[in-house]
């Protein structure tokens, strides 16, 4: 990626990270309005919830939202060379395998990524940032795909 696509990123993520909790709760709602099988998969003490307003109220799903706003930032923050993160990315893939998460549903999260930062940055979410974050997500799902690639 070229560096002026780096400061598009870098500029936008200072916003969202000023309050990353309540961005991500943005991305989930989406990702549950486009997905709702995947709410299924979010279970703390074999518990299932019942709704979305139950899961995105719940203590342990408001820390897998912070979990993912950590590997976003490490992302932007490794932006210039995502190669130191590459094994850990890899390992978070196939946890999310063995959970049961498909490869093809990070395409959705992908959306809802785009979609919250569209909700959070307005008109100042430029088509060159929508492009530039879909090629640093791309990158981070592709490092998390070699999860489901191998054993
Ligand atoms: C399809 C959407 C997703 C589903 C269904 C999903 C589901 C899960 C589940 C069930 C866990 C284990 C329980 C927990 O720690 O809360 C987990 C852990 C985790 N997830 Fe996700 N997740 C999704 C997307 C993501 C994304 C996009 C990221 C970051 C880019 C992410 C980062 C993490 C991290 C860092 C952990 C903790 C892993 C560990 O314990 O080492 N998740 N996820």
């Amino acid at each position: 990626m070229q560096r002026p696509e780096h400061e598009l990123i870098r500029q936008s993520w200072r916003v969202v990270s000023r309050s990353p909790l309540e961005h991500g709760t943005v991305l989930f709602a989406r990702l549950f309005d486009l997905e709702p099988d995947l709410l299924p998969l979010f279970q703390y003490n074999c518990r299932q919830f019942s709704s979305v307003e139950d899961c995105l109220s719940s203590p342990e799903f408001l820390d897998h939202i912070r979990k993912v706003m950590l590997v976003i930032d490490a992302a932007v923050t490794n932006v210039e060379d995502l190669s130191s993160l590459e094994e850990y990315l890899a390992g978070l893939g196939k946890k999310h395998r063995v959970v049961g998460v498909k490869l093809s549903s990070f395409s959705t999260v992908g959306e809802s990524l785009l979609y919250m930062l569209e909700k959070c940055l307005g008109p100042a979410f430029t088509p060159a940032m929508r492009a530039a974050w879909s090629q640093l997500y791309g990158a981070v799902v592709q490092a998390m795909s070699r999860g489901w690639d191998n054993e």
